[in-house]
């Protein structure tokens, strides 16, 4: 196959181009991606002399481009997105503009070239919280954020062409992702680098909210599974069915750094703050695939990515996000 991944030098994706090239001897893959603040190509130091991998800086919403590197692919993995939902909430122009415009932009492309499969990555967080049980599915979205409102549309509009057009799309939906080179301002990496600055910690409201949390490796494992063997015009959730409240989870960081509890900071509330997330993963299951990495296992592993890899986030933290540091948490010491 000939895989046109675009968001290819953010977090996962740069985590499932390696396992495209590390399992499929006969693939190809071109990464598109904008290189906006989270993107890296950094992430991709190990790949980028690999024959099979090349990559295109250009931009999901411009069409031209677009055109140009889907020519010839087999398939497309749309992973480009604004991803962070405190931006979207200061600024939500660039989630609706990309997320949305920019996945029609692709859609577009597939259609006039005849593209096999795309696949849609999205997020457990367009069903909205739910106080018990499990997201499936068929559940209707009842987006909370700018961000998930904006995912919710790419989804609805990707549904819409494989109802209208026929095209060959395919959707997921995951849960909170953890594991090496998550930009810092995810709650994981965030906290496990301030940690090891001994700076505090900043727990949004009461810290009771729970998010269900999968390794990024299960979840590009799960992603490449649906990929090649999931039913067009199907959506699957991928969940780790690992549960854990935030406060919980901000202390087990703090454990493992062996540092105190008072690095703690309870600070004003995210607005539209979802309370719980959690996926019923049936339909993947089905399929074979199960997540692999038990969350404690998981959590100390990417802990001692961050405390090995100092030089990595030290240069993020150096750049474009000090400013978004200091708008979003004004006052924490
Ligand atoms: P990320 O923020 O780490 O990376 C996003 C990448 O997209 C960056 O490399 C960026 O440069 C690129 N990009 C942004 N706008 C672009 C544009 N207009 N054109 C081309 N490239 C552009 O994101 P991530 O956490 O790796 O998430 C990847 C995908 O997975 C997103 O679609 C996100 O909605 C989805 N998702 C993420 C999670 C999670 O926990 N991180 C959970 C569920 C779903
Ligand atoms: P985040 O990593 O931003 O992912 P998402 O909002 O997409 O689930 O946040 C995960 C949880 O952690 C969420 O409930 C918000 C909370 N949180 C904090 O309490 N403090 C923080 O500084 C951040 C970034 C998140």
């Amino acid at each position: 196959m000939r895989i046109v991944i675009t968001g290819g030098a953010g977090f996962i994706g740069s985590h499932f181009i390696r396992h495209v090239l590390q399992h499929h001897r006969d693939d190809t893959v071109v990464n598109l991606d904008k290189l906006t603040y989270a993107g890296n190509l950094e992430n991709l130091a190990d790949v980028a002399d690999d024959p099979r991998y090349s990559f295109v800086k250009g931009d999901i919403c411009d069409a031209q481009v677009v055109d140009r590197v889907v020519a010839g692919a087999d398939a497309i993995v749309n992973f480009a997105a604004e991803t962070h939902v405190d931006r979207s909430i200061s600024g939500p122009q660039d989630f609706i503009r990309t997320d949305v415009l920019g996945t029609h932009t692709l859609l577009e492309a597939v259609r006039a070239h005849g593209v096999e499969r795309f696949l849609q990555v999205s997020t457990d967080e367009v069903y909205g919280d739910i106080a018990s049980g499990a997201s499936v599915e068929t559940d209707p979205l009842r987006p909370s954020s700018p961000y998930s409102a904006s995912k919710a549309g790419a989804d609805m509009l990707v549904l819409a062409y494989r109802r209208t057009y026929d095209t060959p799309v395919i959707v997921t939906r995951s849960s909170n992702n953890y594991g090496p080179n998550q930009y810092p301002e995810k709650i994981i990496p965030l906290f496990v680098t301030n940690a090891l600055d001994g700076q505090p910690l900043p727990v949004y409201g009461d810290g009771r909210q729970v998010r269900d949390w999968i390794h990024v490796a299960d979840n590009c494992a799960g992603l490449d599974q649906v990929l090649r063997q999931g039913t067009l015009g199907e959506i699957y959730n991928i969940g780790g069915g690992n549960e854990v409240v935030n406060i919980d989870l901000t202390k087990a960081i703090l454990r493992r750094l062996g540092l105190p509890a008072d690095l703690v900071r309870y600070v004003h509330d995210r607005p539209g703050h979802d309370r719980r997330y959690a996926l019923d993963c049936a339909k993947l299951r089905a399929l074979g695939w199960t997540p692999r990495t038990a969350f404690d296992d998981g959590l100390a592993s990417t802990v001692a990515w961050y405390a090995t890899n100092r030089a990595w986030w030290e240069k993020i933290k150096s750049g474009e996000w000090r400013r978004y540091y200091e708008q979003q948490y004004k006052g924490l010491g």
